[in-house]
């Protein structure tokens, strides 16, 4: 059944020819886009919604998350508003609570996250493993992820665990933990950083994924400069994630490569690290994408609306440059061209805003500005 959805005051749809559409319809097929344009040139359809002159755009593509958890970390956060630095370490206390819950709380967890990104406009979602950090729990974290959301990332080498020797853990990594996982997962990830893994660990992770067959992903240059940016790149990796401390010469490598810089500004804002140079990544020629890193120590944020009110009040984007990075931009990331744009043949995934503008995305942050969430054609809040 088609359903055309008019009076679409202004339409994102980051299609190169389409571009941003005023006086807009869409004609949605089943659980894609069969047709997008001006409203005078729409063609018939079953049924016929109509938004009353709203702004649409593609529902937010959220590339980063770590929602495979259970436990809390209310008193870390309190303590870092307080003054104590953020460290990796705080990673422990999740990886110890996630292992004593069972598959039905994780999954259960999971899918309220889910769901409350969902409620607020975002219609794509990656999410890792990374808080079992033994064999059978990355394994049962990537089995109900696989079950939940777009896109599942293996990120075994998160931080080594707790009494766990770095070579040692990472020779686990590559082998055994990689077979276990690699059927439930399209990428792997490795948190390149002082604290986690080294250049030499992090390779290693990463050829030993590649030659599975899997996408690669980098969390780097998260808490200090370091070789995440330089061995993402060289890696052939999707997208290299944080970016906060960047030289010149990673912002040039991003530049000349197909690697995505993933920025995480809420991430950034609550451990206090610089905000990832997003103008300067754009003015050399980078891909950026913007996503949540939703996750309970240093980001326990769903709302992709409180990502591009930051880039554009802080990080000097446009809101058009910020809302292409927190749709199209993760699209990009996870290497897909069926999510982040409107145009025929696309996913229907569309996030009806009550306002005229997605300038109201930054004009008026804070406000609850979600209207309307199409997933797969179908109207889901
Ligand atoms: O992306 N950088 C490493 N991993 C997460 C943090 C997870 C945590 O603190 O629990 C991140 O920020």
């Amino acid at each position: 059944m088609a359903i055309l959805i008019t009076g679409i005051g202004e339409l994102t749809t980051n299609d190169e020819v389409l571009g941003t559409v005023h006086d807009a319809a869409i004609v949605v097929d089943g659980p894609v886009v069969a047709w997008a344009g001006p409203a005078s040139r729409a063609p018939d359809a079953d049924e016929r919604v109509d938004v009353e002159g709203r702004a649409a755009l593609p529902g937010w593509v959220d590339s980063h998350t770590h929602l495979v958890f259970a436990g809390d970390r209310t008193a870390e956060f309190e303590a870092r508003m307080a003054g104590e630095p953020y460290s990796a370490g705080g990673i422990a206390v999740t990886v110890e609570a996630t292992r004593a819950a069972g598959d039905a709380e994780l999954a259960a967890n999971l899918r309220w996250h889910v769901a409350e990104a969902a409620r607020q406009g975002t219609t794509c979602l990656e999410t890792k493993t990374g808080y079992g950090l033994t064999v059978a729990d990355e394994a049962r974290s990537a089995r109900i992820a696989a079950k939940v959301v777009d896109e599942v990332t293996f990120l075994g080498a998160h931080v080594v665990p707790p009494g766990a020797d770095a070579e040692s853990y990472a020779d686990l990594v590559c082998g055994e933990m990689l077979d276990a996982v690699a059927s439930s997962v399209h990428w792997a990830d490795v948190f390149c950083e002082t604290g986690a893994f080294d250049e030499a660990q992090s390779e290693r992770v990463l050829l030993a994924a590649k030659q599975r067959g899997l996408g690669l992903r980098v969390h780097g240059n998260q808490l200090g400069a370091g070789p995440g940016v330089r061995l993402a790149v060289r890696a052939g990796a999707a997208s290299v994630d944080h970016c906060s401390h960047l030289s010149e010469s990673d912002i040039e490598a991003l530049a000349g490569s197909g690697t995505v810089a993933t920025l995480l500004p809420a991430c950034d804002l609550s451990t206090r690290q610089p905000l990832a140079p997003a103008r300067r990544l754009l003015d050399a020629g980078a891909k950026i994408a913007l996503a949540t890193n939703a996750n309970p120590g240093s980001s326990y944020t769903t709302s992709m609306n409180f990502c591009v009110a930051t880039a554009v009040l802080q990080m000097g984007l446009s809101v058009e440059e910020a809302v292409r990075a927190a749709t199209l931009g993760g699209a990009q990331a996870l290497r897909r061209g069926d999510v982040g744009v409107i145009r025929p043949g696309a996913r229907a995934d569309l996030h009806v805003l009550a306002a005229k503008s997605r300038t109201d995305l930054a004009y008026r942050p804070g406000v609850p500005l979600t209207w309307q969430v199409w997933r797969k054609g179908k109207l889901v809040a």
